[in-house]
Parts: C-alpha cells; sequence; structure tokens
C-alpha cells in the first residue's frame, strides 16, 4: 500500500486545522471521503439523477441500474445476495427495523451486551414496553464477552445481538462462535458491524448470522447510506417497518399485498444518491483490498499502542481484549476527556471525547465520566501517531495528575 498515494485521494487529509496540519484520528465515527466518491456524487446529479424503480423514462431507468447495481455491490463485498440487502440510513435505523419487523411476544428474550453502542442497547430497551425481557450479557476485566453466556441462553431467547467490534474498548467478538452457540438453541443473531466492515474482510456467510447493520458514512460513502442485511430464508416471519410506496405487489382499499424483500422493507423514494456512492466506495475499498487494509491497521495499532508504553499520566481503556481492532480509549488522569480533545483539537488532532454513545459501558461499567478515544483508519500514518503521542505527552506533563 502506497500511503501517501492513497493520502492524496482524500482532499480534507492535506488541510490545515487551527494552523496545524489536520491529523484525523476521529475514524470510528465517520470517516473522511476520496475524491472518487466526492466526484461521483457530482456525476450523479449531472448524468443519472431520477427516481428509481418507479418511471420508466431513461433517466428513471439509469437510476435504478446504479441503484441495483449498488446493491449487487454491497452483497458481494460481504459475500451475501442482492436480494439480501436492504439500504437504510445507517445501522441505527438498520437495528430498528429489526426491532420492529421481528415478531416478538410478551415473555420472549433477547439478548444483547454491556459493550454495546446505544444504538444496539435502546432498540431492546424499548421492547420491554412490550413485555419482552432484555439480558445483559457482562464483560472481563479485559473487556471480553461472558462466552460462557452463549453455551446455555435462557429459555425463550429469540434473538442474541452483539457488536463486532467495539467502538469504546476496540474488542472483536467472535461472532461466528456466538452465532453458531445461539443456533444450536434456535435463537436468530444480529451482529452490529459498524465498527468492523470497514476495517476487515467481513463473509457473512461464513459468520452465518441472520441480520448484520452497517453504516456506510464509517466506510468512506456518503452520510444517509447504511445496510441491512437480512438472511433469505426468514424474511417472510417479519413484517415491514415503514409502509408506503414501492414496497406493494398488489393494494385496493380493503387489501394489501406485499413485495418480497428488500423492497418491502424500503418503503418510499430510496437514497439513490447515498447508495452510488456507497457502491463508489466499496470498489475503492476493493481496489486497495480489505485484507490490505486489515494488515496495515493492524501495524499502525501495534505501533501505537507500542508509542503509548512512553505515556505518565495516562490511563488506557482499550486494547486489552485477545484481538482488537484500531482503537485506542483514554484519558489524561484527572483531566475531563473534553479538555483532553479540546487540547488536541488546538493541535490539528481530531479526536472524540466523551461517553461515545456507550453510556452505560462508559459510567456503569467502566466507572468513568468520559473517555477520550483516538481511531486509525489505513490513510493514517505513523508520522501521525509520533506527533499524536508527543502532543498527548505534553499535554499528561502539564495538566495530568501524577
Ligand atoms: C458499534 C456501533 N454501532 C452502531 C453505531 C451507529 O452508527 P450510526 O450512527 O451510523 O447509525 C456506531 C456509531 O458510532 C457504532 O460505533
Amino acid at each position: 500500500m502506497d500511503i501517501e498515494e492513497i493520502r492524496r485521494d482524500f482532499p480534507i487529509l492535506s488541510k490545515k486545522v487551527n494552523g496545524n496540519n489536520l491529523i484525523y484520528f476521529d475514524n470510528a465515527a465517520t470517516s473522511q471521503k476520496p475524491s472518487v466518491v466526492i466526484e461521483g456524487i457530482k456525476y450523479f446529479y449531472e448524468n443519472i439523477n431520477a427516481n428509481p424503480i418507479r418511471s420508466i423514462h431513461y433517466l428513471a431507468e439509469k437510476a435504478t441500474e446504479a441503484y441495483n447495481d449498488a446493491r449487487e455491490k454491497v452483497a458481494a463485498f460481504i459475500n451475501a445476495e442482492p436480494e439480501e440487502i436492504v439500504f437504510v440510513r445507517n445501522a441505527t435505523e438498520a437495528i430498528n427495523l429489526v426491532s420492529f419487523a421481528f415478531p416478538f411476544k410478551e415473555g420472549d428474550r433477547v439478548s444483547t451486551t454491556y459493550m454495546e453502542h446505544h444504538s444496539n442497547l435502546l432498540p431492546w430497551l424499548r421492547l420491554k414496553e412490550k413485555g419482552v425481557n432484555i439480558d445483559i450479557v457482562s464483560i472481563s476485566d479485559d473487556y471480553e464477552l461472558n462466552m460462557d453466556y452463549y453455551k446455555q441462553l435462557p429459555k425463550n431467547t429469540r434473538l442474541v445481538t452483539v457488536t463486532h467490534a467495539s467502538n469504546v474498548t476496540g474488542t472483536v467478538n467472535d461472532v461466528k462462535e456466538i452465532t453458531k452457540l445461539s443456533h444450536e438453541q434456535g435463537s436468530l443473531v444480529l451482529v452490529d458491524a459498524a465498527q468492523s466492515i470497514p476495517h476487515m474482510k467481513f463473509d457473512v456467510k461464513d459468520i452465518g448470522a441472520d441480520f448484520v447493520a452497517f453504516s456506510g458514512h464509517k466506510m468512506l460513502a456518503p452520510f444517509g447510506i447504511g445496510v441491512l442485511y437480512i438472511k433469505k430464508d426468514i424474511t417472510e416471519n417479519l413484517t415491514p417497518f415503514l409502509t408506503g410506496g414501492e414496497m406493494i405487489k398488489d393494494v385496493s382499499l380493503s387489501r394489501i399485498i406485499y413485495e418480497n424483500a428488500p423492497n418491502l422493507f424500503e418503503a418510499g423514494t430510496q437514497n439513490v444518491e447515498g447508495a452510488y456512492g456507497l457502491g463508489l466506495a466499496i470498489d475503492y475499498l476493493n481496489k486497495i483490498g480489505m485484507e490490505n487494509i486489515e494488515k496495515y491497521e493492524n501495524e499502525l495499532t501495534t505501533y501505537l499502542y507500542g508509542r503509548a508504553k512512553e505515556l505518565n499520566n495516562v490511563e488506557i481503556y482499550s486494547g486489552k481484549s485477545k484481538i482488537f481492532s484500531s482503537i485506542f480509549s483514554f484519558n489524561v488522569s484527572g483531566l475531563h476527556s473534553h479538555d483532553t480533545a479540546y487540547l488536541l483539537d488546538k493541535k490539528g488532532i481530531a479526536i472524540r471525547s466523551g461517553f461515545h454513545c456507550a453510556q452505560p459501558l462508559i459510567e456503569d461499567r467502566l466507572k468513568l465520566d468520559g473517555a477520550a478515544r483516538a481511531s486509525l483508519y489505513f490513510y493514517n500514518t505513523k508520522e501521525e501517531i509520533d506527533t499524536f503521542i508527543n502532543e498527548l505527552n505534553n499535554i499528561a506533563s502539564k495538566y495530568g495528575r501524577r
């Protein structure tokens, strides 16, 4: 991988921020976009724009083709079939869709975990109103999931939902094993892959999950486009989340015959521009190769954790599990994470701070009032890590509690 060449594909990476070269370490929140995606959106509006699927004129056919092509690219990217790919706004909408579409009844159980983002927690907690019981799988002090839980699921567990990679601790969970164990006990499985699919090769057939949720904007695509994978054999038990245009075969005032998936779950005018942009982002990722991306990010992460050993007055909360992704969560002792983020921003370094939409994990389990987080992507460099560590060292020496 020629990182300098890759970086030239991302115009924003050469910007100055607060008088310094931008160091963008907030990739877990959203990734930057390459020119092929930015210019592709312009191309879309100048050459393709029309409402897809409905109209039959030339442009509408082109828009439909662009939309269908994007679905095929997403399917191939995760080794799924095109009809298993539902376009949604983001991972949050994908998970909410399942929470509405799944035929839960009173007394059913759903298991989620202590390391979830709010978007894989709140849709399930809300089901308590329907009499569904929610179980929260515990995590160890090394941020590993309690895998024994999955060997003996509580009776009536209908759905096991779990993040593939934590956005706080970086833990990468063995979702293949969780799926196997859950299926043996008759439960379906949802994998929140928002933090894994952008960074590693993801094969849904190999993992075997029934639902997979992820967001385009964390993998070079525009905002407002995300994916819900639904395994094809289970769609007939699901009811649509939204109803409206282009999700029915036939309708009268007394009878509705619904379309099949994926159209069944895509009522209303679709985000064709977003899907087109996601397709271009996938082409770009494929050109570099997901194996190369994963390998390089592992190298960068190892380098970051190696250099972090030099830091004093810095507590690190990530990277303790056996396998972890390119996430570095920390605090300067005695300094609020927002202050750390503010001070780094003055040097042009963008990180995230606060609860990371995982308040139960950060506040209740880790007993913190927030954490700072640096998160890497394949366009980051060791030199950027050096600058980050040096600046963090300065902050920790000046403000850190000894
Ligand atoms: C693990 C995880 N799941 C879900 C989400 C939600 O993604 P979005 O806000 O794009 O819906 C995030 C976002 O950071 C995340 O880190």
